[in-house]
C-alpha cells in the first residue's frame, strides 16, 4: 500500500479498479455487482438501507448483540419501523421465531429481514441458509440483508446460493486491511428495489457507483492506497483458496475453545452449531473484571484482547483469531491469555495452552505431514 497514488482517471487506475471489483465477487460467492465505498462498515450499513427502503417501511431484525443493536438504531433514524426480536446475546437468529413472524405478516408489510451473520460482540454466528429457507417456505417477498463485517473472508458465506439481497462488509477484518473500505454485494432483486426506494441518498447511491464501475472507475475520488491493499488481500485469499481459509479459521476457533474449556471458563456462545470461527468471547468468573485482565495482558505482553461491549462490558473478553493468522500466532495469543489469568489472580485451571497445541497438532496430522 505504501506506493504513490495514481491518477484515478487514468487507464492504469481502470485496470486496478476492474481487477478488484471483479476479484471481490468470488469472496462474496456472487456473480453480481459489489460496490466499494471509502468508509468504515457503518457506511455500508447505511448504503444498504437508503438504496432499498422508503420512509415508514417495516423491517424485521434480531437482537444478537451489540452490533445488531447499533444497526437497528441507524435504521430507525431513517424513519424505518423495526420489529426487533429480543435475544439473550448468546444465540443467533431464532429461525422458529422468524417463521412465525413472517407467517403472521400475511400482508407482507416487512420489506426486509436484516441480520448480523457473525456477532462480533459475542462470537455467535447465525445460519443464513436456514433464514433464507424460512423466508422461502413462507413465500415472503422481503429482502434479506446480511452484515458480514466480521465473517467475510473468514467464515463460509454464500451471497448467491443463500439468496441474500444485500451483503454488507468491511475491509478491516477477514480482508486483512486497515479500516476504510466497505462493501455492498447486491442481488438483482435489491437492484429492482433500488428503483422504487425513496429514502434520500446521494453519495451512497448504487446507481452513481455502478455506471463508472463498469469500466473500472469510481464516481468520486477512490481510496487508491486501500485498493492496492485490497488487490493484494484478494490475491492472498485466492492463493490459499477460500475453502482452506475457512478451514484454517475453523481449526483456530476449535483450538481456542479447547483452551477456554481447559481453563474452566465459559464460552459466551451457547449453541455449538453457532460457534464463530473468527473470534471467541469468554465470560470472566464471577467477581473478576475482564478489563483488568485485559490491561494486565496489555501491560505485560503487549497484546490487546477485545473488550466486552455495552451490556457485556467488564464481564467478557474476546479473543480474535481471524485474518492473516497462523498456528504459532494463536499459540502466542493463548499463552498470553493463560499467563495473564495467572498474573491477574483469576481462578483457572492450568493447561489450556497445552490442550490447544494438541488440538492444533493431533498425532495423525503430524504423522502424515512427516510422510
Ligand atoms: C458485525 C459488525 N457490524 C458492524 C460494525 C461496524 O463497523 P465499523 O466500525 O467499521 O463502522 C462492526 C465493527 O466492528 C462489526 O463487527
Amino acid at each position: 500500500m505504501h506506493r504513490a497514488v495514481i491518477d484515478h482517471r487514468s487507464a492504469e487506475f481502470a485496470k486496478l479498479g476492474s481487477e478488484v471489483l471483479e476479484n471481490l465477487r468470488p469472496i462474496f460467492q456472487t456473480t453480481g455487482p459489489v460496490v466499494i465505498y471509502p468508509s468504515s462498515g457503518t457506511g455500508a450499513w447505511e448504503a444498504a438501507i437508503v438504496n432499498t427502503l422508503s420512509p415508514g417501511d417495516r423491517v424485521l431484525m434480531f437482537e444478537t448483540g451489540h452490533f445488531s443493536q447499533l444497526w437497528r438504531q441507524l435504521v430507525e433514524r431513517f424513519g424505518i419501523v423495526v420489529d426487533y426480536v429480543p435475544g439473550n446475546w448468546r444465540r443467533g437468529v431464532d429461525t422458529a421465531e422468524l417463521a412465525s413472524r413472517l407467517a403472521s405478516d400475511d400482508r407482507h408489510t416487512y420489506k426486509a429481514v436484516m441480520v448480523v451473520h457473525n456477532e462480533t460482540s459475542t462470537g455467535v454466528t447465525s445460519g443464513i441458509a436456514a433464514i433464507r429457507q424460512g423466508m422461502n417456505r413462507s413465500n415472503h417477498p422481503a429482502l434479506l440483508m446480511v452484515d458480514t463485517i466480521s465473517s467475510l473472508g473468514s467464515i463460509d458465506y454464500r451471497h448467491d446460493e443463500w439468496g441474500v439481497d444485500v451483503t454488507v462488509a468491511g475491509s478491516q477484518k477477514g480482508l486483512m486491511l486497515p479500516p476504510g473500505l466497505s462493501f455492498n454485494a447486491i442481488s438483482p432483486k435489491a437492484l429492482a428495489a433500488n428503483k422504487s426506494a425513496t429514502l434520500p441518498r446521494s453519495y451512497w447511491d448504487w446507481q452513481e457507483m455502478l455506471g463508472p464501475n463498469r469500466s473500472g472507475y469510481f464516481p468520486f475520488t477512490p481510496a487508491t492506497t486501500l485498493l492496492y491493499g485490497l488487490r493484494e488481500a484478494l490475491a492472498m485469499l485466492q492463493e490459499e483458496g477460500l475453502q482452506h481459509v475457512f478451514r484454517r479459521h475453523d481449526r483456530h476457533a476449535e483450538a481456542t475453545r479447547t483452551a477456554v474449556r481447559s481453563w474452566g471458563l465459559e464460552i459466551v456462545c451457547e449453541e455449538p452449531r453457532e460457534y464463530s470461527s473468527s473470534l471467541t468471547a469468554v465470560f470472566m468468573p464471577q467477581g473478576h473484571d475482564a478489563d483488568r485482565l485485559r490491561s494486565v495482558i496489555l501491560e505485560n505482553f503487549d497484546m490487546s484482547l477485545g473488550a466486552g461491549l455495552s451490556k457485556l462490558a467488564g464481564k467478557v473478553f474476546r479473543i480474535g483469531h481471524l485474518g492473516s493468522f497462523n498456528d504459532l500466532m494463536l499459540a502466542g495469543t493463548l499463552s498470553g491469555v493463560e499467563m495473564g489469568l495467572r498474573l491477574a489472580g483469576v481462578p483457572y485451571h492450568a493447561g489450556g495452552v497445552t490442550a490447544a497445541l494438541q488440538s492444533l497438532a493431533p498425532i495423525e496430522t503430524t504423522a502424515s505431514a512427516g510422510r
